[in-house]
């Protein structure tokens, strides 16, 4: 891994020799992007002057507009007709910033981004490249950083107001990058609510595509995340950008081919609503973006977004290790709970081999609805005589370990919180003070309700001396305004929340470092980077139908390794959709992320508790495989009937492959399936026929989808499932 800085080009060349990145100085002044993609030896100065048609010597802006130019950073008000990535109402009105080149850094480590989640550890070099306006003195840092292990390279940007008087931010963006052609496919996740991260491709065309949010969050509707494949790029071959944001709120991701056909990305804080007041001597960090080109295809991109996020962004102590099989009561009782109810339902489970019991929402005030209580973070003694303590240490004496729902953002208007302070939630002013779920959002801007919120949420986990917590944020946020902010920088609370939730988030977590936390948005509102630099797992959407979830980890697998995707086995008929799936098959499908079960158990019949049984000893048995082997996919539900994947453990010796069939078909010929990840050189042994197969053969020919004992696969029935462990064998 190396930054250099090549004197004579006056360019930049960041490469770890699979990827590469390179940075030109036009005049010496004006940093534009030359290069991203498969790695170079290095760059010639002539490619930079055919770049802006002009040596470098020669180079002008007034002969060459910026408009022409693919840059670092763009700014309005220039020569540029494109949107830029930073916009600011200087002291004097004017909207218009140039930036110029004033020197750079290459140092080891990165730099701390104020308050924000960012990617750590390892290691990383970073070039910094600092930028001053002239005219008024307002200086940009722009950060690349490099990891020695890692295809990812992170960007984000600095601005420090020196320009003397006050500056307000208009649009302070994390990263751009422009490529010269447009001739790529825009990958996007979209979706809503039980239906969150479906795939979407298409291609570029002229003008703005991409997603983005304004609510407060990053959402059910979109992901903070995109990709742009090569033409012709498949899930094996094929150059692929993959792009992701560290931040949790509203946020921009945008293409936009301009009438040169060239495509400029940018990603970022929502700049629609947004402004942020920056008093002379203050700076504001933008969040940290991941760029990730791998030459592989998408799901090379995959697999080293994957092992970034395992390596550099999940900071729990649980990052690489184990989960616990939990149980959760939410659909098996909803609020209708007490503590009988729950023991009884643990003691149940326990004998199937689960390790750990959640009590999901309704444990606190007066709670039999959605409808109050949120804020009272105190035990409902009606339906928890013992309080949280005595039903947490009922759960303990069985031998599993005891989780808890929260949602500490939120405050009911029936709650005492509330009652005592009506001040303390988000609202603007006088105006109707909308409700979603009946609930309000709590002001987390403000210290005073910051503070609350922690210690009301530490005080219920201590106790009931949890060991895990589903962090719950169940709506979103409108008609923002603060009482604590002057009306004219309610364009800052959005960012201020978020900023306030992360504070939140890392005071708790780092007071219960053996906590295992799990963040949740009304099922997968809430699914970003930023969230799992806090917590090493997210629940993936409330929509629980195997078939559905096919298609929601799929694509959510684009950005997100298994082990970060909560999935859980729940009852049929399914509560969202009314689908009735296997056993089998909706454990086989909850095995592509942290396992656990969402039913009732005691309503199964002896086989399924069996069957239920062995599955939690293999789950045990292979979960390092399932959560962090490198993961391919196969077959695409969105392209058809089946869908398939399966991970490779890191040594290649041993591999689970998951196939699911949606609807039947009749009269046909056992599937084959082609393999990927294997090493052709090494055998394999299926575990369940004892039979040896090649690696090479696997992978080339395909393996025949059977039943073990060899007959023809179970073709008359919708939604089977088949499960082949591969073990290497001399
Ligand atoms: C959200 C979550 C669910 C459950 C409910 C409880 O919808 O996604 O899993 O916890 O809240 O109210």
């Amino acid at each position: 891994m190396s930054i250099t800085y090549n004197q004579e080009a006056r360019s930049f060349h960041l490469t770890n020799g699979r990827v590469s990145y390179v940075i030109a100085l036009a005049a010496g002044k004006y940093p534009l992007h030359v290069y991203w993609g498969r790695a170079l030896r290095g760059i010639t100065e002539d490619l930079v002057s055919t770049l802006t048609m002009y040596s470098n010597e020669n180079f002008s802006l007034n002969e060459t507009p910026l408009d022409r130019l693919p840059q670092e950073c763009p700014t309005c008000g220039m020569a540029d007709l494109r949107e830029g990535m930073l916009g600011v109402r200087l002291g004097d009105g004017s909207t218009a910033l140039a930036l110029e080149y004033v020197g750079h850094d290459i140092a080891d480590g990165k730099p701390d981004l104020c308050g924000l989640p960012a990617s750590h550890g390892g290691n990383a070099q970073t070039l910094t490249l600092h930028l001053k306006d002239m005219y008024s003195g307002l200086c940009v840092d722009l950060f690349y950083t490099m990891f020695a292990d890692s295809d990812v390279i992170t960007r984000s940007m600095r601005v420090i107001n020196a320009t003397g008087g006050d500056v307000t931010l208009t649009r302070a963006l994390s990263a751009c990058v422009d490529f010269q052609t447009h001739d790529y496919t825009l990958l996007t996740l979209s979706g809503a609510w039980a239906r969150e991260r479906e795939m979407v491709k298409r291609p570029l065309v002229y003008g703005h595509q991409g997603v983005g949010s304004v609510h407060g969050a990053s959402g059910h509707q979109a992901s903070p995340a995109f990709a742009l494949l090569e033409p012709n790029a498949t899930e094996d071959i094929g150059g692929v950008y993959g792009f992701a944001l560290c931040y949790s709120g509203s946020f921009m991701a945008d293409v936009l081919v301009d009438q040169f056909g060239a495509a400029r990305t940018q990603l970022g804080i929502q700049p629609y609503d947004f402004t942020w007041k920056l008093a002379a001597g203050e700076r504001f960090d933008a969040p940290e973006a991941f760029l990730c080109f791998s030459a592989e295809g998408l799901g090379g991109m995959s697999r080293s977004m994957h092992a970034f996020v395992h390596n550099h962004v999940l900071r729990s102590k649980f990052a690489n290790t184990n989960r616990p099989i939990l149980i959760n009561n939410w659909e098996a009782t909803y609020f209708n709970f007490n503590e009988d109810k729950l023991v009884a339902m643990a003691k149940c489970a326990k004998q199937m081999g689960i390790d750990l019991f959640v009590l999901d929402d309704g444990w606190f005030g007066h709670r039999d609805l959605d409808n109050s209580s949120l804020g009272d973070w105190y035990d409902d003694m009606r339906k928890l005589p013992g309080g949280l303590a005595g039903l947490s240490q009922k759960i303990h004496a069985l031998g599993m370990k005891f989780g808890l729902w929260v949602e500490p953002e939120m405050i009911s208007p029936d709650s005492d919180l509330y009652r005592a302070h009506p001040d303390w939630c988000i609202h603007a002013g006088e105006r109707m003070r909308v409700e979603a779920r009946r609930q309000l959002v709590l002001d987390m801007s403000r210290a005073d309700v910051r503070d609350y919120v922690v210690e009301a949420i530490c005080a219920a986990l201590e106790r009931g001396n949890v060991d895990y917590v589903k962090w719950d944020m169940n709506r979103n946020i409108t008609m923002w305004g603060s009482e604590q902010l002057p009306g004219e920088r309610w364009g800052e609370l959005a960012h201020r929340y978020i900023m306030g939730v992360y504070d939140v988030m890392g005071r708790i977590t780092s007071r219960f470092p053996n906590v295992l936390f799990e963040s949740c948005a009304g099922g997968g509102g809430r699914f970003d980077m930023g969230m799992m630099c806090y917590m090493p797992q997210a629940w993936c959407s409330d929509d629980t139908d195997a078939h559905e979830r096919c298609k929601i980890q799929y694509a959510t697998s684009v950005f997100f390794p298994c082990s970060c995707m909560g999935a859980h086995v729940s009852a049929v008929p399914n509560h969202q959709t009314g689908r009735k799936t296997p056993l089998k098959t909706r454990a086989a499908v909850a095995m592509a992320g942290t396992y656990g079960y969402e039913l009732d158990v005691q309503k199964l019949s002896a086989e399924e508790r069996a069957e239920i049984r062995e599955l939690n000893k293999r789950v045990h048995k292979i979960q390092k495989l399932l959560l962090y082997g490198d993961f391919y996919r196969l077959r695409s539900p969105y392209e058809g009937n089946e869908t398939a994947w399966m991970t490779v453990s890191a040594n290649k010796k041993e591999a689970l492959v998951t196939f699911v069939q949606a609807l039947a078909k009749p009269n046909s010929i056992p599937m084959l399936l082609k393999l990927a990840g294997l090493d052709p050189k090494k055998n394999y042994r299926d575990e369940a026929t004892g039979i040896v197969y090649g690696g090479d053969e696997l992978m080339n020919y395909g393996y025949r989808i059977k039943e073990p004992k060899g007959e023809a696969v179970e073709a008359k029935h919708d939604f089977q499932s088949w499960q082949i462990h591969l073990v290497a064998v001399k």
